[in-house]
């Protein structure tokens, strides 16, 4: 399957994609982690990304549209993908648009995954990352077993950068200005699904599973 997964800052994306790879067989593609990846490498892509990245604005849709059309022609895309985080911009929508035309393809489903502002908040502020596997947790939702180490690999948990309660509410505006306006542009094209995000992670990967196989009937 081809599937966005759409949402502010903190909605949960990155958390259901972790598992719905799984089920779905595709590749996650996050442009975010692919910038962080790009910071830790040193990369001129990495350096580009940074300045934007720790105040909490998009990097620039023509830096961020060429990362994703490189992505997407990736042969493990060929049987589908889990886009997180992209697009971002009414341009990166027309310009996936255009992408999958030209690999003779197209979406099946853009989920939505809604939380207010407040909860988003309280996630972003207490997230904590693993710095070895990536692996996300949260210091009262989903704290690790390990403490303050990865339960999965042992790996330092670390905050990230943009996850200051400064730069949070710079992102939250962003999303509201530059983001919001794809849910609109993907109830038009009839591919919107919404999903109450508010839930546990358990019921809203249920929700978006159901919603998933309804689709294909
Ligand atoms: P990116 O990495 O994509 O960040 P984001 O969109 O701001 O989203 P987050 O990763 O912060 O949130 P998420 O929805 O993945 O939530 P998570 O599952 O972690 O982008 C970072 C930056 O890169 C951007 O600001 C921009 O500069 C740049 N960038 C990236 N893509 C770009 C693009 N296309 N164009 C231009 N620039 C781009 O969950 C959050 C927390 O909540 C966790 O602690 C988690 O444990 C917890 N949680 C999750 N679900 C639940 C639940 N159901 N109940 C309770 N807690 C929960
Ligand atoms: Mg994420
Ligand atoms: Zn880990």
């Amino acid at each position: 399957m081809r599937v966005i997964l759409l949402g502010p800052p903190g909605a949960g994306k990155g958390t259901q994609a972790e598992k719905l790879v799984e089920s779905l067989s595709v590749p996650h593609i996050s442009t975010g982690d692919m910038f962080r990846k790009a910071i830790k490498d040193g990369t001129e892509l990495g350096t580009k990304a940074k300045s934007y990245m720790d105040q909490g604005k998009l990097v620039p849709d023509e830096v961020t549209i060429g990362i994703v059309r490189e992505r997407l022609a990736e042969p493990d895309c060929q049987k589908g993908f889990l886009l997180d985080g992209f697009p971002r911009t009414v341009t990166q929508a027309d310009a996936l648009n255009e992408i999958l035309t030209n690999l003779n393809t197209k979406l099946d489903a853009v989920i939505n995954i809604n939380v207010l502002r407040n909860a988003l908040i309280e996630r972003l502020t207490g997230r904590r990352v693993c710095k070895s596997c990536g692996a996300t947790y949260h210091i009262m939702f989903n704290p690790s077993k390990g403490d303050t180490v990865c339960e999965k690999c042992q790996g330092e948990l670390y905050q990230r950068a943009d996850d200051s309660i400064e730069t949070v509410g710079n992102r939250l505006d962003v999303y509201e200005e530059q983001t919001a306006p794809l849910i609109a542009y993907y109830r038009d094209k009839d591919l919107l699904i919404d999903i109450d995000g508010a839930q546990s992670m358990e019921k809203v990967l249920a929700d978006i599973c159901q919603a998933l196989e309804d689709i294909k009937q």
